[in-house]
C-alpha cells in the first residue's frame, strides 16, 4: 500500500465521521426514514466526492478542514441522486454499494423520502457555512444548488432517461454525462476552492479539473458496468445494455472509451499547474478514476 492509499484511508474515516456525528441518529423518530437515510450513507459509498472537495481546499492554498461541510453535504447530495437513480421509475436497480438498494428494503415511497431528506438536509449544512470573503455567505449553496438542478443532475437524469433504447449523437452523450455526473464534481472542487477562499481564477481552473475528472469518471462507470462483476462494483453490471442506455461504450466500444476516459485524466491534470497549494493528492485521484476501469 502507497502513501496516498493509506492517506486517503484515513481521509474517508474523517469524512465518515464527520457525517455519523451529524446525520440524526436511527433512534430519532421516524426512525425508519433515519434508518433508510443512514443505510444508504453508510452504505460504503467511496466518498470520491468529499475527498476531491477537502483536497481541492488545500489546493486552493486553504486547509482541508475548511472544507468538511461542504464536503459531506455534497456526499448527502450524492447519495439522495443514487437512491432516487435506483429508483424502479429510474434505472430500477436491486444493488447499490453492495447492498439491496433502498426502495428494495424500505419501500419506495420510504426510499423517494430519504432521498428528499438528504437532498435537503444538505442545504440546511450548507446554509450554516458561511463562505469566507471575498466571496456572498450564501455562495457554497448556490454552487450545489446550479449543479443539482435541472441544469446539473436533474437534468442529466432527464436526459438520460429520455435516451434510453435510442441511438444518440457523441454530442448528446456528452450533454448527459456534463450534467449527470460532472457537474456535481465540478461544483465539489470549486466549492472546496471557494472554502479556501481561493481567487476566483483557481476556483475557476479547480472546477475545470472536476469537470475532466467528472467525465473521465462516468465514461469509466459506462466500462466497468460492461465489464466489471457485480461483487466488485457492488451494483448490477450489464443493465446499461439491457435498458438500451446511451453510454461510451455502446457509442465507440470498450478500447475507445478507456482511450477517451484516459485523455480526460490527462487534461484534467494538466489544470492542476500552478495552484497555489499542493496538488499530488488530486493527480493521484484523477489516475485512480480511470485506472478502476482496465
Ligand atoms: C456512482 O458514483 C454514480 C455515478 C456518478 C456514476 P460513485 O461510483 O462515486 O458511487 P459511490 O459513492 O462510491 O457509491
Ligand atoms: C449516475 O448515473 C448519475 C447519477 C446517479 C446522478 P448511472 O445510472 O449511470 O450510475 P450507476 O451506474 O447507477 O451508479
Ligand atoms: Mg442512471
Ligand atoms: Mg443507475
Amino acid at each position: 500500500m502507497n502513501a496516498w492509499n493509506q492517506e486517503a484511508i484515513t481521509l474517508k474515516a474523517e469524512i465518515d465521521a464527520e457525517l455519523d456525528r451529524r446525520l440524526p441518529p436511527e433512534t430519532e423518530p421516524p426512525e425508519v426514514l433515519h434508518r433508510a437515510m443512514r443505510y444508504s450513507v453508510f452504505a460504503g459509498g467511496k466518498r470520491l466526492r468529499p475527498m476531491l472537495c477537502l483536497l481541492a481546499c488545500e489546493a486552493a492554498g486553504g486547509k482541508r478542514s475548511a472544507a468538511m461541510t461542504p464536503a459531506v453535504a455534497i456526499e448527502l447530495l450524492h447519495t439522495y441522486t443514487l437512491i432516487h437513480d435506483d429508483l424502479p421509475a429510474m434505472d430500477n436497480d436491486d444493488l447499490r454499494r453492495g447492498r439491496p438498494t433502498v426502495h428494495r428494503v424500505f419501500g419506495e415511497a420510504n426510499a423517494i423520502l430519504a432521498g428528499d431528506a438528504l437532498l435537503t438536509l444538505a442545504f440546511e449544512w450548507l446554509a450554516e457555512a458561511a463562505a469566507p470573503p471575498p466571496y456572498p455567505p450564501g455562495a457554497l449553496a448556490v454552487e450545489l444548488a446550479r449543479a443539482a438542478g435541472s441544469r446539473g443532475v436533474a437534468g442529466g437524469q432527464y436526459e438520460d432517461l429520455a435516451s434510453e433504447g435510442r441511438t444518440i449523437q457523441a454530442e448528446k452523450l456528452e450533454f448527459i454525462h456534463r450534467r449527470k455526473t460532472a457537474a456535481l464534481m465540478a461544483a465539489t472542487c470549486r466549492m472546496g476552492a471557494i472554502a479556501a477562499g481561493a481567487s476566483e481564477a483557481v476556483v475557476r481552473r479547480l472546477g475545470e479539473y472536476g469537470e475532466e475528472v467528472g467525465l473521465a469518471f462516468q465514461v469509466t462507470d459506462d466500462i466497468l458496468n460492461a465489464v466489471s462483476t457485480a461483487e466488485e462494483l457492488g451494483k448490477t453490471v450489464g443493465s446499461d445494455a439491457a435498458r438500451g442506455k446511451a453510454t461510451y461504450v455502446a457509442l465507440y466500444g470498450v478500447e475507445a472509451a478507456r482511450r477517451r476516459a484516459c485523455e480526460m485524466v490527462q487534461s484534467a491534470i494538466a489544470r492542476l499547474e500552478g495552484l497555489p497549494g499542493p496538488v499530488e493528492p488530486l493527480t493521484l485521484i484523477a489516475h485512480f478514476v480511470v485506472e478502476r476501469g482496465h
